[in-house]
């Protein structure tokens, strides 16, 4: 059964506390997907900076900004531009130097500090990641198939009209139950930003500031994160990170029957929950140990409700559990970080067939089934970097040495998985790739008043 995740939002939303400039920031920011979803990604390659501005010129009219970003909408565009994108559309040297290093040089050439190797390689990923010709990923969320037509055609329904602009292709997604590709109920858990006007529940953590994820405005240090100049470029802006996985199901389902305590779908859930953090309705384990509590998961008020500060030990929540990892809310760390400047705002889409449990990896296609890991935050390529190499492929921040993310981590070699348990700790081995990157990017979601800037060649005048 799925709910909308504005609802919520909606009951707590006082405009008075609104301090962000909202007309001005992309509606996709802050507005989290409709559920059940559809929705499609485009890829464009701008081949001459005329065309590149001319199709921005187009498409801003269809985004919209976040001014009633919690009222009802059946579909909405989001834009975003890696800086290959940028300089094709002929920025001057300046703002182009202006941006972060990481962003400059692009997601593949950042692989080592991302720790892509191996079978995540860029040498392996789809043609158009590998060679900096995705410059411009518009996104579309909908409610309803009929309304992503509509918004498709409006958004790139005149691309033939506009020369120097090349489609590279476009991917539709959706899930009708609002679960990832193994079935599990996702995007749940997403930071408050304050200034938005949204108070947060009680027991609720706190709002994050405004400048962890929106340039110009303070971070959680204090000041505002470096934004790109000049400041029209900059601010109201925020980036963004794009990467494509292949999700080998069958291989996650035959994992969970072979190291299963017992050969039923319950253990197998059990087990799948402990890698998780989560039962697959979205119940996180610190709230329900024992079973799957679909009320729980389904109502937003108390699903994301808890931290670990009680199990101290993961004797409910594993510590190496995808979520603990994620976000270790109070979680007692080895090496000490601030949680709150790694929070990430997460617009993930989900491609290809419902979760079937009966799967094999033997009988799943490469390709078939994935997910658009979305994520946004003014320090976007700083945090999935940390993230990276910190806290998915590393375990000694929780004290487990090697052992990498059950779900995401790159396992080059079977890896394994500690379940803190009593009299001893269960060590389940044989863990593998279960996500593969297929590609990804650095991109840089402007404001409207950027786009507009971008596309009028705002520097010329
Ligand atoms: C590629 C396949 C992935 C799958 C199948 C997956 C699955 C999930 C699921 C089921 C949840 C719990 C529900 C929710 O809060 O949304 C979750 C949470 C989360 N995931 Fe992932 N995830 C994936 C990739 C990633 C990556 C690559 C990152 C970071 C670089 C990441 C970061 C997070 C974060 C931050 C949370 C929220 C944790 C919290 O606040 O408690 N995920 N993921």
């Amino acid at each position: 059964m799925p709910f909308d995740h504005l609802r919520e939002l909606r009951k707590r939303f006082r405009r008075e506390s609104v301090t962000l400039q909202l007309d001005d920031i992309q509606s996709l920011i802050l507005r989290s997907r409709p559920e059940p979803y559809v929705g499609i990604h485009a890829g464009l390659r701008v081949d001459t900076p005329e065309g590149g501005r001319a199709l921005l010129g187009r498409l801003v009219e269809y985004v919209p900004s976040a001014q009633d970003w919690t009222a009802d909408m059946h579909a909405w565009t989001g834009v975003a531009i890696s800086h290959a994108g940028l300089k094709a559309m002929g920025l001057p040297e300046e703002s182009l130097a202006s941006f972060p290093l990481p962003f400059r040089q692009g997601m593949a050439a950042r692989a080592g500090q991302l720790m892509d190797t191996g079978e995540n390689a860029p040498e392996t990923w789809e043609e158009f990641y590998k060679d900096d010709s995705l410059h411009v990923a518009v996104t579309i969320y909908a409610d309803s198939e009929e309304s992503r037509a509509d918004a498709v055609e409006k958004a790139l329904g005149y691309l033939e009209e506009i020369d120097g602009v090349t489609l590279l292709g476009t991917h539709a997604f959706g899930a009708p139950d609002a679960a990832n590709p193994f079935g599990y109920h996702d995007s749940l858990s997403q930071p408050l930003v304050a200034g938005a006007g949204v108070d947060a529940l009680p027991g609720q953590e706190r709002a994050i500031a405004a400048g962890e994820f929106i340039l110009g405005e303070d971070s959680e240090t204090g000041s505002p994160v470096a934004m790109p100049s000049p400041d029209v470029l900059g601010r109201n802006g925020s980036f963004v990170v794009l990467r494509k996985y292949d999700s080998r199901v069958g291989a996650w389902n035959d994992f969970l029957r072979e190291h299963a305590e017992e050969d039923t779908q319950e253990s197998r859930d059990a087990l799948g929950a402990k890698l998780v953090g989560r039962w697959r309705s979205g119940a996180p384990l610190v709230l329900s140990p024992e079973k799957d509590d679909v009320d729980l998961g389904m109502d937003q008020s108390r699903n994301d409700d808890f931290d670990y500060s009680d199990d101290r030990r993961g004797l409910m929540c594993p510590h190496s559990a995808h979520v603990r990892r994620m976000n270790p809310r109070g979680s007692e760390l080895t090496i000490l970080t601030d949680e709150n400047i790694h929070r990430i705002i997460r617009r993930s889409s989900t491609f290809g067939p419902e979760w079937d449990p009966d799967l094999t990896a033997a009988d799943d296609k490469d390709d078939e089934r994935g997910l658009f890991f979305i994520f946004i935050s003014a320090r976007a390529y700083d945090t999935v970097e940390f993230l990276q190499q910190e806290w998915i492929n590393r375990g000694n921040f929780v004290d487990l040495g090697t052992e990498r993310d059950p779900v995401v981590g790159l396992h080059e070699e079977p890896g394994r998985f500690t379940i803190p348990d009593r009299p001893v700790r269960k060590r389940v081995d044989g863990v593998t790739t279960f996500n593969r990157l297929r590609g990804g990017e650095y991109m840089f979601m402007p404001s409207l008043t950027a786009l507009r800037w971008i596309a009028d060649a705002g520097w010329e005048s």
